[in-house]
């Protein structure tokens, strides 16, 4: 079985404390007890590359006050008996007093390539009582060095421009007896879908999905036991351009390639390593006995463009033995598995199809022409059922908007066809699916000369990385709760493999500001840790030498070429990272990131030694899609766009004083002065050049002051009079926002910050144009790139740069968790050991429930607030975190908690009255606030 987690998909708040927190009169059970245990973020992954990989559990929900666990045991041993019978022949750490949960390393013997371990962990709650043992759990070795393998690369010798039809490659061999235990470790340069006896391995996508080739490729391992039988068996794999040899987008535009960005020749990597009893293993690998064709079915492959596909040449067999392959040509064997790129286990969650999504409409705007309505802005493709003769061809074109014709929009995706082609063979129950594509697309145009497609026949398949999702969020407002949804769907949309800037033109690139700003939204939306553990490895894969990172990752253009070293966009390689560390707790992630990130503040130092980043800054994006690029009726307003040389130096301080804490966490003190010291210079230059005595913000815009005070570049005294002059910003607009990418949801959260969350939630609940509130009431489902992406009587905006999904504006997820919900980790420490729960009513919102799966469990959070004088608050506390509860209030005798009027049930400490809230500490379990 491909790597997978366990943990449950968000269920309502209510459902799930009914289940899991009920049986109020029975008797608790004693102790704590380990759940959902996690390898390297991963649940029993094939393939783990660290050499003493972190250990992760959470617990059994526990309606217990105060639960947490004082003390650990974990065994790991060889054999699933012995671990079953209490025995850690591999480790037994003993009992080791700690609160850890999160990422506690294997403290064993050196683990060897290819072993399999079997392990389980116990916990002693805070009364020093030892809980049940958690499930038994495992994991499996990675092949730790290239020479581990006895594979080589292969591909079809035959020509290689021109003919991009997907090569199909096969292999047949015998076993001697029956498989005990088979795994099978598959690479790519290109995409690889795998088959074994007839059947496909896996529900992987993509594989082996995107890094930088010339670096570092990924293998992906299967547990393939069930699949082999004694005797014949055969090894089939389709091998497909991807994005090593396909279109990658801004290929054209920089490196002049249409195609073959990283390479020509797609190839494949595969090795099957077989246990049986009582005898040797039996290893199958690519090398030169394997046959290729390319007259199969896939005709052309492309991840922008699209696939075609012709039934006709389906070949009946050939993924089982005894299957005539006499036309079939020996195969070119290339370099050893050792001798080419690093080879590395993919160390995130696949790329999956994850939901199904059925049209709600069909509808046919010219004669022949159908048009599928997906009701939701989508990834992935369809599948189609399809009727005709051999021969006849349907063409499946796939956009994201209509146009005033009801006909699909397809201006807006610039170069990238997206279009499929499947011609049929004239059978029975024809269906077709693409597998090397992918597109970004609501509806479908489905035209060609097979029969007239029913509403049923056509179904959206939606594909990215298929990370857990962690949060939930609702409130009486129906407008928030769609801007929620459309964040989720556009996060969804953008993951595959690296997080995208968007999904569907001919672009699809790991910007790198995009996911600055919206980092911490993704990490509420899913388990992001070994998403942007592995994309920081690209990040660090694309640093040039100077320190200069790039403004996308992967950057397959050259590192010190066009398209690196921008303010806002290199400075991903420092937030990222340590938003990781906040939130996973992960320091492994900083120690290995920290010289990357101290190397890139030292490249603009270099390039700026008066601390003012005027030099130096590549494209230079600036605040990008600020109020001034707004093209509307009422809008050619000027002077909404921050200094660049603001930006950017903001930008450069903001990174400064991240790589000192980075440092002060690592234990780096004498880099943690010089770069504390160094964020003070920056700091005191930025003042001296930028900022008046009076607060004013060269520039006066609503984004300078929003990134002044977001960053802490300016004096507490002068704090009031900016939030002003922000404000003053706000009422220019009559009350709308002129900022970009980098400044709107820092702009919410200043004002949330400065006590104006009244204002926020007005620019949050906004339906005039530009506002969040404009696009949902003109149908958006997803976020989109520009406020005025579409303008009633204007139309689309410029259709060289105009995305529906496009996350970035989207990161004001960050300010519905933090404000609207109340849901914050304490800042002061990382991992989520504690938490800050301190919704701020208002915008007239009657109630709200979401939740937050933290690496140490679920926090769930909701609020009433029927009228004014009521206000009531749930929040449930997972074991082993504490939280601190802001209760809105103008004293604590107003606040009662649990039973009687006024009680304060156990485990409930008032701490101080605070900002208008009486602040309670509480550790694990359900607790009911309510204030009279
Ligand atoms: C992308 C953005 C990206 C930007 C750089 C655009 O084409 O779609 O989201 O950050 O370029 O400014």
């Amino acid at each position: 079985m491909p790597t997978q987690r366990v943990r449950s998909l968000i269920v309502p708040v209510t459902i799930c404390a009914a289940v899991t927190l009920s049986g109020q009169g029975a008797p608790p059970p004693a102790g704590i007890q380990p759940t959902a245990l996690r390898v390297e973020y991963l649940a029993n992954p094939l393939a783990v590359d660290a050499p003493r990989p972190r250990l992760t559990w959470e617990f059994v929900p526990t309606a217990v006050r105060g639960a947490r666990q004082t003390a650990y045991r974990i065994l790991v041993a060889s054999r699933a008996d012995l671990l079953g019978a209490g025995t850690g022949d591999v480790w037994d750490s003993g009992k080791v007093t700690s609160g850890d949960t999160a990422n506690v390393p294997y403290g064993g013997r050196v683990l060897k390539s290819r072993e399999r371990l079997h392990w389980k962990v116990q916990a002693w709650d805070e009364r020093d009582r030892p809980g049940a043992w958690s499930a038994a759990a495992e994991w499996t070795m990675g092949l730790l060095d290239g020479r581990d393998w006895a594979a080589r690369w292969i591909h079809d010798p035959g020509p290689a421009v021109a003919d991009v039809s997907a090569t199909c490659l096969r292999r047949e061999f015998t076993l001697a007896r029956p498989a005990v235990r088979a795994i099978a470790r598959v690479s790519a340069l290109g995409l690889y879908e795998l088959r074994i006896n007839g059947q496909r391995v896996g529900d992987r996508q993509l594989a082996p999905e995107w890094t930088d080739y010339t670096t570092r490729v990924q293998y992906q391992a299967y547990d393939v036991t069930p699949l082999l039988r004694p005797g014949a068996n055969v090894v089939a794999a389709t091998v497909a351009d991807g994005w090593y040899a396909g279109g990658v987008g801004l290929g054209m535009i920089i490196a002049k390639k249409p195609r073959n960005v990283y390479g020509t020749t797609p190839s494949l990597l595969f090795e099957l390593e077989v246990q049986h009893a009582g005898a040797g293993p039996t290893t199958v690998a690519s090398d030169a006995s394997w046959a290729a064709t390319r007259n199969g079915p896939v005709r052309s492959a492309d991840i922008l463009n699209g696939e075609a596909y012709d039934a006709r040449r389906e070949m009946p067999g050939w993924d089982r033995p005894g299957f005539d392959a006499s036309s079939w040509h020996p195969v070119a064997p290339g370099a050893a598995a050792g001798a080419g790129p690093r080879l590395v286990a993919q160390p995130n969650e696949p790329i999956r199809v994850t939901q199904e999504l059925k049209p709600v409409r069909v509808t046919e705007p010219k004669p022949g022409v159908f048009v599928f309505d997906l009701g939701q802005n989508m990834v992935g493709w369809c599948r189609l059922s399809v009727r005709g003769r051999a021969g006849a061809t349907v063409k499946l074109r796939h956009a994201e908007m209509l146009d005033d014709s009801g006909v699909v929009y397809t201006e807006n995706l610039r170069g990238a066809l997206q279009t499929d082609a499947y011609t049929l063979r004239g059978a029975p129950g024809e269906s077709f699916e693409p597998r090397f594509t992918y597109h970004g697309f609501r509806y479908v145009e489905v035209t060609g000369d097979a029969e007239r497609p029913r509403l049923e026949d056509l179904s959206g398949r939606a594909v990215h990385s298929a990370v857990t999702p962690a949060g939930a969020f609702e409130t009486s407002d129906a407008l928030l709760n769609q801007l929620w949804k459309n964040i989720v769907w556009t996060q969804r949309d953008n993951m595959h493999s690296i997080p995208t800037d968007c999904p569907q033109r001919d672009e699809r690139l790991g910007w790198m500001g995009d996911i600055l700003v919206f980092s911490q939204t993704a990490i509420y939306n899913f388990d992001m840790a070994a998403f942007l553990t592995k994309w920081i490895v690209d990040v660090r894969d694309a640093q040039a030498g100077d320190g200069r990172f790039p403004d996308f990752a992967p950057h397959p253009f050259g590192k010190n070429e066009r398209f690196t070293g921008a303010p806002g966009w290199g400075d991903a390689g420092v937030v990222v990272p340590w938003r990781a560390y906040e939130n996973y707790g992960d320091t492994r992630i900083l120690a290995e990131h920290f010289d990357a990130a101290a190397r890139w503040v030292e490249f603009i130092r270099r390039e700026n030694p008066d601390l003012l980043w005027t030099k130096t800054r590549g494209n230079d994006y600036g605040d990008w899609l600020h109020g001034d690029t707004l093209v509307a009726e009422g809008w050619p307003r000027k002077g909404a766009e921050v200094p660049k040389e603001v930006f950017a130096t903001a930008m450069f301080a903001h990174s400064t004083d991240l790589v000192s804490r980075m440092a002060r966490v690592l234990g780096k003190d004498a880099e943690a002065k010089k770069y504390g010291d160094l964020f003070a210079q920056i700091k005191a230059a930025f003042n001296k050049a930028y900022v008046g005595a009076d607060g004013r913000v060269k520039g006066e815009t609503q984004a300078g002051y929003a990134l002044a005070l977001y960053f802490d570049l300016v004096p507490e005294a002068l704090r009031p009079a900016m939030v002003r002059r922000m404000v003053a910003g706000i009422d220019a607009y009559k009350g709308h926002m002129s900022t970009g990418f980098h400044s709107t949801y820092r702009m919410m959260m200043e004002l949330t910050r400065a006590g104006r969350t009244d204002l926020a939630y007005q620019l949050a609940l906004q339906r005039t144009f530009p506002s969040w509130g404009y696009s949902i009431d003109n149908g958006a489902t997803t976020i989109w790139e520009r406020w005025d992406g579409y303008v009633k009587g204007r139309g689309f905006q410029d259709k060289g740069m105009n995305s529906f999904n496009h996350y970035a504006i989207g990161a004001v997820g960050e300010w519905m968790y933090r404000v609207v919900l109340g849901i914050n980790a304490d800042p002061a420490q990382a991992g989520w050991t504690r938490a800050v729960i301190r919704p701020q009513p208002g915008g007239g919102l009657t109630w709200t429930r979401g939740s937050y799966h933290s690496i140490r469990g679920r926090i769930d959070v909701s609020w009433r607030q029927p009228s004014a004088a009521t206000f009531s608050l749930d929040v449930t506390v997972p074991p082993g975190v504490t939280a601190t509860v802001f209760v809105p209030a103008r004293d604590a005798a107003q606040v009662s908690e649990g039973a009687g009027p006024a009680a304060r049930a156990a485990g409930v400490r008032f701490v101080r009255m605070e900002g208008g809230a009486a602040v309670f500490e509480v550790g694990s379990g359900q607790y009911r606030f309510a204030v009279k």
